[in-house]
């Protein structure tokens, strides 16, 4: 698939990497490949998007998914307006569909949304006719983070068909998991899941494709053994109705990724982390700040990755 051709079939929005075949996926960070030199640049800006309208909207904080988009936008030449849920009038009762709606009738382009339901973004895309990029929808998907991810880990390791991935912890509540195990297997990857037995859904390996590419696995020492990427995720608190582990010290001492445990891991095995990070109960510090750590690095292509999706699904020209 070339660029033109994946512009395309891209579709009028990205809701979940789940709706993408591999070669779309591929062609996505392709494309965000092309962008990365662009924040490297003295003049960080190309003109793709000149005339076009980025809306970010989001209904839960946010740092890197927020402030990466705003900039993608930038560098593409969009403008780019920032919706404060807090100082809006949904503070007064508006409801998301009406709110959507007031900022298309702006001639808005692109509305990028966060939302603590699952289905917001899928509700926007069939109301409005901006295309709708899904910033993270409630233990959905977050399939920019997904695609960061993807290729972070290819940069990393020159591929990604053929990797073992591990990714630790909070499965049941993360949207990060979910879109990360969809497109890793698409691509080739075998996944594990471990983690507390409370924070994995049942049949959530199914979510591979095709099947038999992802595993849960009790054990986390064993999980670990000869992996090429290990992925602790953020417990998810703010999600968690009744408390599901015990203290957040058992936690760290049952599931969170240290040294020794990143031994068992292969000798080059990077560990990776969507953010925000808790220091020393998913990760411990020194393995957060170490050499394995791709964690600011996710961040750096985080934009590239945001532009390309702008850039495909708001119908840029040549990048
Ligand atoms: N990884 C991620 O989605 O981080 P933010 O919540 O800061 O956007």
């Amino acid at each position: 698939m070339n660029a033109a051709q994946a512009v395309a079939a891209t579709g009028k929005d990205l809701l979940a990497l789940a709706d993408l075949p591999a070669e779309l996926i591929t062609t996505l960070l392709d494309t965000a490949e092309g962008l990365l030199e662009v924040g490297e640049r003295t003049v960080k800006k190309v003109p793709a998007l000149r005339g076009k309208t980025v809306a970010n909207v989001f209904y839960e904080p946010s740092t890197r998914t927020r402030t990466s988009f705003e900039l993608a936008a930038k560098r593409l030449s969009a403008d780019v307006l920032n919706v404060s849920v807090p100082a809006s009038s949904v503070v007064k009762g508006e409801t998301l569909l009406d709110t959507a709606r007031t900022i298309e009738a702006m001639n808005v382009d692109t509305v990028v949304i966060r939302h603590a339901a699952s289905g917001a973004p899928q509700l926007l895309a069939r109301a409005l006719s901006s295309h709708i990029i899904n910033a993270g929808d409630g233990a959905h998907e977050h399939p920019t983070q997904g695609l960061l991810d993807l290729f972070t880990i290819r940069r990393a390791k020159g591929r990604i068909a053929g990797l073992v991935v591990v990714i630790v912890g909070d499965i049941a509540h993360s949207r990060v998991a979910r879109s990360g195990l969809i497109g890793l297997t698409k691509l080739g990857a075998h996944v594990r899941l471990v983690g507390p037995p409370t924070m994995i859904p049942v049949g959530v390996a199914e979510l591979g494709e095709p099947p038999g590419t992802c595993e849960v696995v009790a054990d986390l020492d064993a999980a670990l053994d000869g992996a090429d990427v290990v992925m602790p995720l953020r417990l998810q608190l703010e999600r968690q109705g009744a408390p599901l582990f015990s203290s957040r010290r058992e936690y760290a001492v049952r599931w969170g990724v240290d040294r020794r445990r990143m031994a068992l891991a292969a000798p080059d095995a990077i560990v990776m982390h969507p953010g925000p990070i808790n220091r020393g109960v998913e990760i411990a510090a020194d393995v957060a700040d170490g050499e394995r750590s791709t964690i600011l690095t996710q961040v750096t292509h985080g934009v590239a990755v945001r532009m390309g999706v702008l850039f495909h699904y708001s119908g840029g020209g040549a990048a």
